[in-house]
């Protein structure tokens, strides 16, 4: 059993500077933490009048949060006494990335200082949950929804895994973005479409579900962002005058389009994952990713379970009983470096080490 080491991570990989001081032991068999401090400082409202993140903005605000943020953990702490120190290399945006890496090379001191990939942040988030039982898990199917991925995965344990599918195009997250600003919400358009879509009614309008029936794992949501920009167009509540005949046009309601669409988007989703869940027998579906803090999604996940135990999602699945895959839904969805240092724990005890540069387009 591996003593119990202390965990300074730094994420700057988008829109948050955060810092998180995280307690952990145990080996891969059961990782167990202990977060001592969870700091984000989010640069929202700076980002807001631009409808997204602005890549120079966003390595500015780090450059001014880091070293406020560490300081407050060092008046705090004192000693930080840490064993080791973990920092985002990516994905994201080079330079804000540099920042969080410049700023871990000058404290780091004699701390051992390794690079930690983003998603496999969002993935192993997952353990921070004390309901998370390694034992129970495996096989078991891993959702990241966030937005700048949506991935399937397939993992047979904590350290093997395989990415089932994919986007093709935008994912989940920046496809509410993007509706968000279709429909002149603020940035970021998650939480407002979730907000919004509590007063609609989701059946309201019929948007397409992509590749919901392909029977790959793969995904595509900027077919449905254009259904929603063409929507919009044709019911703007504006009458049309054409060859004599005017065609007047019905005024739709926001909440019913956010509805609508958050319904759409969760249905493919959701759909893929537990037929993936079906055809690898998984005990359990994780999901993590800043959308995976929608409620909605919580909620439409277990009503799907529920409903495909209940009838039988395939007769295949009749026979083995109709087990129900255990739903665990991360307890940190958006950007934090928590996350970063539960990655960082299962790198150290794999003994695995990523280069200490940004690299934007780094995978899993
Ligand atoms: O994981 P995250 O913080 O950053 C990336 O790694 O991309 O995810 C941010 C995304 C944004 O697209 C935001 O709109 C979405 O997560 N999001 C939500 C909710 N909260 C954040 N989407 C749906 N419902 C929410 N409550
Ligand atoms: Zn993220």
């Amino acid at each position: 059993m591996a003593k119990s080491i202390k965990i300074l991570a730094i994420e700057t990989s988008c829109d948050e500077t955060a810092f998180a001081l995280v307690e952990a032991s145990g080996g891969l068999a059961k990782p167990k933490f202990k977060v001592l401090e969870n700091l984000v400082s989010s640069q929202i409202e700076i980002h807001k009048p631009f409808g997204g993140v602005v890549p120079n903005l966003a390595k500015r605000e780090h450059l001014k949060n880091l070293p406020i943020l560490f300081k407050k953990l060092t008046t705090k702490y004192k000693l930080l006494n840490t064993d080791l120190l973990c920092v985002t290399v990516g994905p994201g945006l080079e330079p804000a990335l540099w920042t969080g890496i410049n700023f871990a090379k000058e404290i780091k001191e004699k701390t051992k200082l390794i690079g930690v990939s983003h998603l496999e942040g969002h993935l192993y988030s997952i353990l921070l949950d004390s309901k998370f039982d390694a034992k129970k898990m495996f096989p078991g199917i891993a959702l990241i929804v966030s937005g700048g991925h949506t991935i399937l995965i397939l993992m047979k344990d904590l350290t093997h895994y395989k990415i089932l599918g994919q986007t093709r195009d935008d994912a989940v997250g920046e496809a509410f973005d993007k509706a968000a600003r279709l429909l002149g919400l603020p940035y970021p358009g998650g939480p407002e479409i979730e907000k919004l879509s509590k007063k609609g009614k989701t059946d309201a309008i019929d948007f397409p579900r992509p590749m919901i029936h392909q029977k790959n794992y793969d995904f595509s949501f900027s077919g449905l962002k254009t259904a929603l920009l063409y929507y919009l167009r044709d019911n703007s509540g504006q009458n049309v005058q054409y060859a004599g005949h005017t065609t007047r046009y019905k005024k739709a309601r926001k909440e019913d389009v956010a509805a609508s669409f958050q319904e759409a988007a969760f249905d493919v989703v959701i759909e893929k994952t537990l037929r993936a869940a079906e055809e690898f027998g998984a005990k359990s579906i994780m999901v993590s990713g800043g959308v995976s803090a929608s409620r909605a999604l919580a909620d439409e996940f277990k009503k799907a379970i529920n409903s495909d135990a209940q009838r039988g999602r395939s007769p295949d699945q009749k026979r083995r009983g109709n087990k129900k895959a255990k739903l665990l839904i991360t307890k940190f969805p958006t950007d934090n470096a928590v996350m970063i240092a539960a990655a960082g724990y299962i790198s150290h005890l794999r003994k695995k080490n990523r280069k200490l540069a940004a690299n934007g387009n780094l995978g899993l």
